[in-house]
Order: C-alpha cells, then sequence, then structure tokens
C-alpha cells in the first residue's frame, strides 16, 4: 500500500520576525510521503514545523525551495523509489541552478534512518539526511545545510520529539479534512523475523493520556470529526493517565469518545497479541468506534508463524476472532499477509489459504517476502523462489478479492452511516466512508461535507459502494 501526500498550502500559527519574512516568506516546500499512514502524519507535522518557520507547502515539485522525501523501508522496492526519485530530482535541480534557483533536498523517514550517510553519498543532490526521531529540529537542521554541508541526523529520542512536534492551526487542520490521523504510540519490541520496524522506528514509546486527549480536542476544534489513532503496534499503546496509573488502549478510547465533536474512532495496526479483553470491551460498548480491525496475521501456518517470531498460534487467532466478533458481530476483519518467506512449504500456503477461507476478510493487504538487511529472515537459508512467490500471492490475491467483493454486495439494499469527507468526483456527488471503511459515493448537496448521514446502499463494486440519501 502507498500512500502519497501532496501538501496544499497552509498558514503559520506563529508570526515569523519581520527580519525573517523579508528572506524566508517566499520559500515554499514540497512533501512527498512513501509508505504507512504514519508517514502521511509525520509529514504533515513536519510541514507543520516549517510554516511556522515561514515556509508555505506547495504540491508542485518544481516551484519548490525544499523538497522532502518521506520515504519507507519496509519492502526492498519500497526503498528503491526513493533513489530512482532522487535521480528525477536531480536533473530539476540542475535545471533551476541553470536559472540561478536553489533547491534544498532532504530525505526524511525510515530509508534515512536504516541508511544514513549512505543516502547521499549514493546520491550527492541530497542535502539533509532526517530519521523520524527528529524531525521536531527541522528547521535547525536545515539551517546547518543550507550553506553546502551535508548533514545527516538520525538520533533516537522519541519521546523529546512527540514533546517538541509543531502544533497545526486550525487553518492547517481544516485544510486537511474532517478526517485526521493522531499517532499515540511509535516504535515496536515484537522483533517478528522478516521486519524493519524495531530498527528503524526503534523501542515501543507510548505518549501520554493528556497529550492524546490535547491533541483530540485540538483537532476537533478545527472541525475533525473521525480520528484514527496511530501505531506501529497500536494496541500495545501504554500510557500514563491522568491518574497516575498506567492505561490501555481500550481506556484511552473510552476517554477520547468524550471529547466533543468526534464522532467516529478507529485505531491500527494492531497485533493479534495485544487484544486485550478492555480493548474487545470498548468494541462492545463504543457505538464511535467503528466496526473495523486491522488485525495483520501475516500467515496462517504454525510452523511459519513461529520462524517470523509472531508468538501465537492460527488456534490462537481463531480463537481471538470469535470473542471479539462475539463482542461486536457486525466488525469487519482486514490484515497483512506474506507469502514466500523462508522455509513456506506449499502446505504452510494451503494453511494460509485456509485461515483467509476461515475468517473471511473485507479488505486486506498482501505481499511477496522481501528480505531486509539486517533482520534474521534475511539470513535464513531456504529462501523461496521468485516465481513460487509470484504464484502464491496471485492465488492469495484472488480470494482476498473475492471477499472483498462478497461483503461490498452484502450492504447492498441496507441504510448505513456515512461520514462525508471528500467533494466527489462527479459533479453534485460527495465521497464519505462507511462504518467498514469503504469509500461510499452519494448524489449529495455541498453542505453536507464533514457531517454524517444516513444512506441507501444501492450498489457495489470492487473497492467501493454507491448509496442515495434517504
Ligand atoms: N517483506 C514483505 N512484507 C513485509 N511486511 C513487513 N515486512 C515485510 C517484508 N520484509 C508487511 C507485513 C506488515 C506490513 C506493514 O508489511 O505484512 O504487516
Ligand atoms: Fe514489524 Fe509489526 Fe512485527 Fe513490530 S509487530 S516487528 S511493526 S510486523
Amino acid at each position: 500500500m502507498e500512500h502519497l501526500n501532496q501538501e496544499k498550502s497552509a498558514e503559520a500559527d506563529v508570526q515569523a520576525t519581520p527580519e525573517a519574512s523579508a528572506t524566508k516568506a517566499s520559500r515554499k516546500v514540497f512533501v512527498k510521503t512513501y509508505g504507512c499512514q504514519m508517514n502521511v502524519y509525520d509529514s504533515d507535522r513536519m510541514t507543520d514545523a516549517l510554516t511556522n518557520d515561514g515556509y508555505e507547502a506547495t504540491d508542485a515539485m518544481e516551484e519548490a525551495d525544499l523538497v522532502i522525501l518521506n520515504t519507507c523501508h519496509i519492502r526492498e522496492k519500497a526503498a528503491e523509489k526513493v533513489y530512482s526519485e532522487l535521480g528525477r530530482i536531480r536533473k530539476l535541480k540542475e535545471e533551476k541552478a541553470k536559472d540561478g534557483k536553489q533547491m534544498m533536498v532532504s530525505v526524511a523517514g525510515c530509508v534515512a534512518q536504516a541508511e544514513g550517510a549512505e543516502i547521499s553519498r549514493r546520491a550527492p543532490v541530497v542535502d539533509l539526511v532526517v530519521g523520524p526521531q527528529s524531525y521536531h529540529r527541522l528547521p535547525e537542521l536545515l539551517n546547518r545545510a543550507s550553506n553546502g554541508s551535508k548533514v545527516v541526523e538520525t538520533e533516537f529520542d522519541i519521546e523529546e520529539k512527540f514533546e517538541h512536534l509543531a502544533k497545526p492551526t486550525k487553518e492547517a487542520v481544516r485544510k486537511r479534512g474532517v478526517t485526521s490521523f493522531l499517532t499515540v504510540q511509535e516504535g515496536c519490541d515484537k522483533f517478528c523475523t522478516f521486519c524493519v520496524v524495531p530498527y528503524t522506528r526503534g523501542a515501543e514509546v507510548s505518549r501520554s493520556v493528556e497529550q492524546i486527549v490535547g491533541e483530540a480536542r485540538r483537532l476537533a476544534g478545527a472541525g475533525v470529526r473521525e480520528v484514527t489513532l496511530l501505531g506501529q503496534n497500536v494496541n500495545a499503546w501504554h500510557g500514563e493517565g491522568p491518574d497516575g496509573r498506567e492505561w490501555g488502549l481500550g481506556e484511552l478510547l473510552f476517554e477520547l469518545a468524550k471529547v466533543d465533536g468526534i464522532t467516529r474512532l478507529r485505531y491500527t495496526t494492531s497485533h493479534p497479541r495485544d487484544m486485550d479483553d478492555a480493548l474487545i470491551a470498548a468494541h462492545r460498548d463504543l457505538d464511535i468506534l467503528m466496526p473495523y480491525l486491522h488485525l495483520p496475521v501475516q500467515s496462517g501456518s504454525d510452523a511459519i508463524l513461529k520462524a517470523m517470531n509472531r508468538k501465537h498460534t492460527r488456534d490462537e487467532y481463531f480463537r481471538l476472532i470469535d470473542r471479539i466478533r462475539e463482542a461486536r458481530e457486525d466488525i469487519a476483519m482486514s490484515g497483512d499477509f506474506i507469502v514466500g518467506f523462508p522455509g513456506e512449504t506449499d502446505q504452510d500456503f494451503r494453511d494460509t489459504m485456509d485461515l483467509v477461507e476461515r475468517v473471511g476478510y473485507a479488505s486486506a493487504f498482501s505481499f511477496k517476502y522481501s528480505p531486509r538487511p539486517g533482520t534474521p529472515g534475511a539470513l535464513l537459508e531456504e529462501q523461496v523462489e521468485e516465481s513460487v512467490k509470484s504464484e502464491r500471492l496471485s492465488e492469495l490475491q484472488a480470494l482476498l478479492a473475492q471477499q472483498q467483493q462478497a461483503f461490498n454486495a452484502s450492504l447492498v439494499g441496507q441504510n448505513i452511516e456515512v461520514l462525508f469527507e471528500k467533494m466527489g468526483r462527479r459533479e453534485g456527488q460527495l465521497a464519505g466512508r462507511s462504518p467498514w471503511l469503504q469509500p461510499v459515493h452519494v448524489n449529495a448537496p455541498a453542505e453536507l461535507y464533514g457531517e454524517m448521514a444516513t444512506v441507501e446502499i444501492v450498489s457495489s463494486t470492487a473497492n467501493s459502494l454507491e448509496a442515495r440519501l434517504i
């Protein structure tokens, strides 16, 4: 999955000094986001920090004085995309230099963290390499890089980052729309043997209830209606509560449900081992918590789950799903799957197909295993051949697509609630999301943007629903 985020301009809430505004007001920043939702969130925070420093966001790379690539290292393909983009940026920078214009280039995100100084060696066009834990220091780092020296900053201090992250202005939040991400937890201590996250994002750190509720209130005050809590392992969140005790995600959701103006809550991504009773109870008791759960299992084979260090069996996963469905009957399941992990036999793959058949997914992401440098999986000997991975992936994706299509079709004729979050592609249409995260297209007046409405689903496709207002 890939989210491309091209920021619209946002105004600064901190007045630049007269001296600064004279030199900085016209500078423009272009941010391109790769990878997961946390990168989308981080890109917005970088934009906020820079608008506070006198930059204006642009969605045209050619007019930018500063280009930031917020990168993803999760699979080899994702990381390689960055280098081809840097090739194009080098040409653009040379063109601009001919017109006497400068352009700074920064690589941020997980490739920055994993490869550090290697990036500016391989791509000398890069002025600044900045890892995910140093975004609050971006203006200062850019200053250091502006005299032509290469700057590489990959320090690890997540707690400091959260304390100092720039807050968006009301204006900026409004421009971003009525749904928002909110990072509550970052990093991971699970060390699944295929995954780079514990190395690129570091150990698990949770923000406090006070910080999270404060951010949710600010978002709601600026018109946000739906908040999606983010974390690499969001259900492992355990932050300090106002009573000094350590709270879990279930408790946090009950607290956020009280924030005025918020009408929908979601959270992603979760690990099966951290689905505790309080979180399952939140799904039972909180109407505002949407009945959709992204709970990656990766494989349906016990041997592969063990080799992946997932620390649970397929039966434990089935029992967990039963408990969740008992609490919230209409919950839609989503997940991630990897095919071709080292040592995966045909039978292991059959077990994955069987698990998918038994659970029934409303949507899911699936990938070929990609050996990542520095992870234990990459050192395993029995790597699976590329052609076998491809065959298994198409078979799995065909089944998942069929399940998604059937799930969408099952809603036709039903009345459901939609939150309108975008203007539709066609004139007179609005686009919203169902409780189960499907895009829903409806002929509706523009005034309903940002509102909830009841609609009747009239038809479905593989990826979306069509509905009419009732
Ligand atoms: N190869 C393939 N897929 C991977 N993922 C994580 N690491 C790898 C890898 N090395 C997938 C997992 C994870 C999702 C975000 O990306 O399915 O849940
Ligand atoms: Fe990576 Fe998720 Fe496993 Fe953590 S729990 S190591 S983020 S796959």
